[in-house]
């Protein structure tokens, strides 16, 4: 572990305990203090996923998660957070935020990171994306040549997310929960549902994968992903 650095933000990888990196691995083993999110102070999915290489010996740092609206996030939590962490490192410790998947996608890790990188060295270290791991799990190669893949945020509005399918020959849709009605509705609109694949909690042990067609209902988990190949070489192959 590079000495230097006392803040890690750490991917941990989308699931399954053994999709961590060995770098990850070594610094999660190494540090004074485990800092990771839960929402509403229920069970982190983040340490459920570290647990099984977590040392006996880690203090916790706890970032409870108010539940509000995606694009209202809890800004006075990561705050006290950030002040907590900031603490731990001026007493000599060394801190890694548990971060699922990778921090850099659309990991809620960059609101600590704007606060702490003000005055602390942070370093963060890749973990393997839910986008890979659904793809491997869906056994569903995800673009090929010059494809043009994208990820499409479910909460997005209907005319939004429809004309940004129209012009992907790949698309991942993320975050899909309470929106699945809506995505189901345009993908058909637009004649590509026959296509649409849904995977929820990829690599964990409850995973569960269907046709997106062959699926009742408005709603979905939180952790789950449609992916749509709409057009391109990737249909070639
Ligand atoms: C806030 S983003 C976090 C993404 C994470 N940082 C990553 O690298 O994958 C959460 C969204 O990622 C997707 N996701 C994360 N983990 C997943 C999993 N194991 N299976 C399916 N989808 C997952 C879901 O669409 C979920 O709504």
């Amino acid at each position: 572990m590079n000495n230097k650095v006392k803040i890690w933000g750490l991917g941990i990888g989308p699931g399954d305990p053994d999709l961590i990196t060995v770098k990850a691995l070594k610094i999660l083993q190494e540090v004074d203090v485990i800092a990771y999110p839960t929402l509403d102070g229920g069970e982190s999915l983040a340490r459920s996923i570290a647990k099984p290489h977590l040392t006996s010996n880690q203090e916790e740092i706890i970032i409870s998660i108010p539940m509000l609206s995606d694009r209202y996030p809890a800004q006075g939590v990561y705050d006290s957070a950030a002040i907590k962490i900031s603490a731990a490192v001026h007493a000599g410790k060394s801190v890694a935020i548990l971060c699922e998947g990778d921090p850099f996608f659309y990991g809620s890790f960059m609101y600590l990171f704007v606060r702490l990188s003000e005055n602390h060295l942070v370093r963060v270290v890749p973990g393997v994306t839910s986008l890979a791991a659904c793809s491997s799990a869906l056994a569903l190669p995800l673009a090929a040549r010059n494809d043009v893949i994208s990820v499409i945020p479910g909460p997005l509005d209907e005319k939004d997310l429809e004309e940004r399918l129209l012009t992907t020959n790949v698309a991942a849709i993320i975050k899909v929960g309470r929106h699945l009605g809506k995505i189901k509705r345009i993908l058909r609109k637009i004649g590509v549902i026959d296509n649409a694949h849904y995977i929820e909690r990829a690599t964990m042990d409850n995973q569960h994968i269907r046709l997106l067609s062959e699926m009742d209902g408005d709603t979905a988990p939180y952790f789950s992903m449609i992916i749509v190949r709409l057009s391109g070489d990737i249909l070639e192959l």
